[in-house]
């Protein structure tokens, strides 16, 4: 077991949940920024020959967020510690995840190039596609949260609940919720026009007096909550639910979802926002102590 967790600045109260549920030691560690938002860190912790673990997210402002965790894996590696797990609640820059036109970058393959220079095993959650885990060459895990939202969603004890994703990609994390409630799961068709723009086609899904829960990996512009919400309150659903993983949540949009008519809107903590009531640091534990 890691004898020593680090939090990075974006997951200092995360950090010491996991440290406290895994029982290892919080590592003491400064991290300033600079005028210009540049990071300074600094490891006041002895590592030398010790396991550690890093918890950042690279979550907005993303840049410098990703910077300060090479500087944490960088600087352990630099002190000695013998072995440094990464693990990443919320990692970014994963919606460009392929080449769609030559010449272009895929930021996350970039970053995980990064990482495992001074990493030797990777965890994140939920990650936007799959196979961007397939861009690690150290042993890289993807944990899942869905079972974290069902147990949310079940102590509504709703009456016919169904769980929706807004897109096919969100059909994973539906499924993962509507198995802890134990009600039946499906998902939209959606096409992105454009940033924070789309358009929800409705499929065959019965919403007529429906408690439903729509819930999706990000909620950044929360453009995709609303289209899917809209589609299903014209259908006649009873009522609207909104569980993410990740919540980016760029402007008002949490007050914009909730005057539409939304009941609830939840997320986990893989960053901190003004929904995330809901905490990963079991599911982390549980992988740190599984991997020993
Ligand atoms: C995209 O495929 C993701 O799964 C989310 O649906 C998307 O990132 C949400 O973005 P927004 O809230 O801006 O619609």
């Amino acid at each position: 077991m890691g004898e020593i967790i680090f939090g990075g600045s974006t997951c200092q109260s995360l950090a010491r949940e996991v440290a406290g549920e895994v029982g290892c030691g919080l590592g003491k560690l400064t991290i300033k920024w600079f005028p210009d938002g540049e990071r300074y860190v600094r490891i006041e912790s002895d590592v030398k020959g010790k396991d550690c673990i890093v918890i950042q997210s690279t979550s907005r402002p993303q840049d410098a967020n990703i910077m300060e965790l090479l500087q944490l894996l960088d600087t352990l590696k630099e002190n000695g510690a013998a072995n440094v797990v990464t693990v990443v609640p919320y990692f970014g820059y994963g919606r460009q995840d392929k080449v769609f036109n030559p010449g272009e970058n895929v930021p996350s393959k970039t970053i995980a190039k990064h990482i495992e220079l001074n990493s030797d095993a990777f965890y994140t959650i939920n990650v936007h596609q799959k196979h961007i885990m397939d861009f690690f060459k150290i042993p890289a895990t993807e944990l899942d949260a869905s079972p974290i939202l069902g147990e949310y969603f079940k102590t509504y004890k709703l009456e016919s609940p169904v769980v929706i994703g807004p897109d096919e990609g969100a059909e994973r994390l539906a499924k993962g919720v509507a198995k802890v409630i134990g009600c039946p799961f499906d998902y939209l068709q959606k096409t992105r026009l454009g940033p924070g723009k789309v358009e929800t086609k409705p499929k065959n899904i019965d919403a007529k007096g429906k408690n439903i829960i729509i819930v999706d990996d990000i909620i950044d512009s929360g453009g995709t909550m609303a289209e899917a919400m809209k589609m299903l309150q014209s259908r006649g659903a009873a009522s609207i639910l909104m569980g993410t993983v990740h919540p980016v949540l760029t402007g008002n949009i949490i007050a914009r979802l909730f005057s539409d008519g939304a009941a609830d809107i939840v997320a986990t903590n893989t960053i901190n926002s003004q929904i995330s009531y809901l905490t990963v640091s079991a599911l982390i534990a549980e992988a740190l102590r599984a991997s020993q």
